[in-house]
């Protein structure tokens, strides 16, 4: 069987209306925030079909006993936010999976190579291979970020094939890159946007995501 990545745009209205409210200009940094929160909230609750582990059991209503399918709080979730702007999606992301473990990685962008250098990794040294791991970062631009990313996790033991990217703007040029090394991999975004302009910004995007979200 030859493995195609998959990107995901959720036709809802919830994240429709989020997207423009955080692609607006005039939005202001708290707004934009809560944008953010309910992107990462409702992309999270897409991204979890056919990927949170659940099992089946059987309880006791208050008249008789069911079944029932609960989430399996035995395989191990972990949510991987890329500062700053992925710790911009983390709330939303939480509230839905609060058993995950939070492993954060700090990465910025060179302004002029646009190569992504990492100044924190809190990564643990190994995954159990059965990790459910998700990535936040509502950038997918040219790529470098997403890309360093994967390396790190990857050469921890975490499967592409268990891993879902939780993005807002994805460029093409970052979803080739991914498609080209990581095809198991799922890809859930609001939008898939045109290109990069010749600072490797995303048009048309919604500009720098970071300084929005925390008012740099
Ligand atoms: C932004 C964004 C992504 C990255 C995407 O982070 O949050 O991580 O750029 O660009 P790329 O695909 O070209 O690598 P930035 O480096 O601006 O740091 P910040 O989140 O701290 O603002
Ligand atoms: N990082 C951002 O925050 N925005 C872009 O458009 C590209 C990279």
């Amino acid at each position: 069987m030859t493995l195609q990545l998959r990107v995901y745009v959720p036709e809802h209205p919830l994240i429709k209306h989020w997207l423009g409210i955080a692609r607006d200009a005039s939005t202001p940094p708290v707004l934009f925030k809560s944008a953010m929160t309910e992107l990462g909230r409702w992309l999270t609750y897409e991204a979890c079909r056919n990927w949170l582990p659940t099992e089946e059991t059987t309880v006791e209503t208050p008249l008789a006993a069911c079944p029932a399918t609960l989430v399996n709080p035995e395989v191990p979730m972990a949510i991987v936010p890329i500062l700053r702007a992925g710790l911009a999606l983390l709330d939303g992301a939480q509230t839905l999976l609060p058993l995950a473990s939070i492993y954060h990685l700090g990465l910025v962008r060179d302004e002029e190579t646009l190569e992504a250098n990492c100044y924190l990794n809190k990564l643990p040294s190994k995954f159990d291979p059965e990790t459910r791991v998700m990535i936040l970062d509502p950038m997918l631009a040219t790529g470098g970020s997403i890309m360093r990313t994967m390396d790190e996790v990857t050469t921890r033991g975490a499967n592409p094939g268990l891993m879902r990217i939780v993005a807002v703007v994805a460029a093409p040029q970052a979803l080739q890159q991914l498609s080209q090394n990581y095809p198991s991999l799922n890809v859930y975004t609001a939008i898939i946007d045109e290109g990069l302009n010749n600072r490797g910004y995303i048009v048309p995007g919604l500009g720098d995501a970071g300084d929005r979200a925390f008012g740099t």
